[in-house]
């Protein structure tokens, strides 16, 4: 179980679904289902839907974030969506570098830098994304890209700065597959991330770091996941668009110890 000084993190990533009315619907049913304090939830919808999701959302514990940012204020920039503007229409924090940008986006360690800058600096609370293919696990590469899109998508901060940093273990072969990636696997990547980041940014700061799994969290595997020490909360795709599943997720409940 996640450390006192980590409170549980349940954030559930909508990706390209759901309509406005869809929208609303699921964020009310969320609202009606919200389990006891201890924990902080978040939903990450589509621009289009976040102020809708913020009418609903305001003054209820459910956070608003957001799926990318772009890394200039404003500008020339068509189609992109800056920190101020995600800002301005009630979020308070937003996901970077998400595998699926990476993949099909051409999001590099260097732009993830830029939006994580771009992200505190209006205000928001950074979610890291990271996270190997099934190709780098099978090669033992692992750690090597685990260490890597930290310190690239890290380059040049202080630990002060980073001081609401979040970050994501995602192993892409478990994004979407349905294959969940073992607690020890999960504990083995979370606890070689935090000290990757105490060695960057500090013991300090590696022990308040809040680290979130994701990759196929469902409700009958967040029990198990969420046991483990190192794993402070979940970011969740699919099992996060269904409101029973998505309220049983954040009413996760550690086993007991044998
Ligand atoms: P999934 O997605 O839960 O559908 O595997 C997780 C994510 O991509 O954040």
């Amino acid at each position: 179980m996640t450390q006192p000084n980590r409170k549980p993190l349940l954030a559930g990533n909508w990706k390209m679904h759901l309509d406005l009315k869809g929208s609303v619907e699921l964020v009310r049913a969320l609202l009606k289902d919200l389990p006891a304090d201890g924990r902080e939830v978040l939903v990450a919808p589509p621009f289009t839907a976040l102020s809708v999701v913020a009418e609903v959302l305001k003054g209820t514990p459910i956070r608003l974030g957001a799926q990318n940012l772009h890394w200039e204020e404003k500008g020339a920039f068509t189609g992109e969506v800056s920190g101020g503007q995600l800002k301005d229409a009630g979020c308070s924090a937003v996901i970077i570098g998400h595998s699926e940008r990476r993949q099909f986006f051409g999001e590099t360690d260097a732009t993830v830098a830029k939006r994580v800058r771009a992200a505190l600096k209006a205000g928001l609370v950074p979610i890291l994304c990271i996270g190997e293919t099934l190709d780098e696990r099978e090669s033992q590469r692992t750690w090597r890209v685990l260490e890597t899109q930290l310190q690239g998508g890290l380059e040049g901060f202080t630990a002060p700065e980073l001081a609401t940093l979040v970050v994501a273990y995602e192993p892409v072969w478990a994004i979407g597959t349905g294959k969940t990636a073992t607690q020890g696997q999960a504990q083995d990547a979370h606890l070689f991330i935090r000290k990757t980041l105490a060695k960057m940014l500090g013991e300090g700061f590696a022990a308040g770091v809040r680290i979130l799994y994701g990759g196929s969290v469902k409700p009958d595997n967040v029990d198990g996941l969420m046991s483990e020490p190192d794993v402070d909360g979940a970011l969740v795709g699919g099992a996060s668009l269904k409101a029973a599943d998505f309220a049983r997720i954040i009413k996760f409940q550690i086993p007991a110890r044998r």
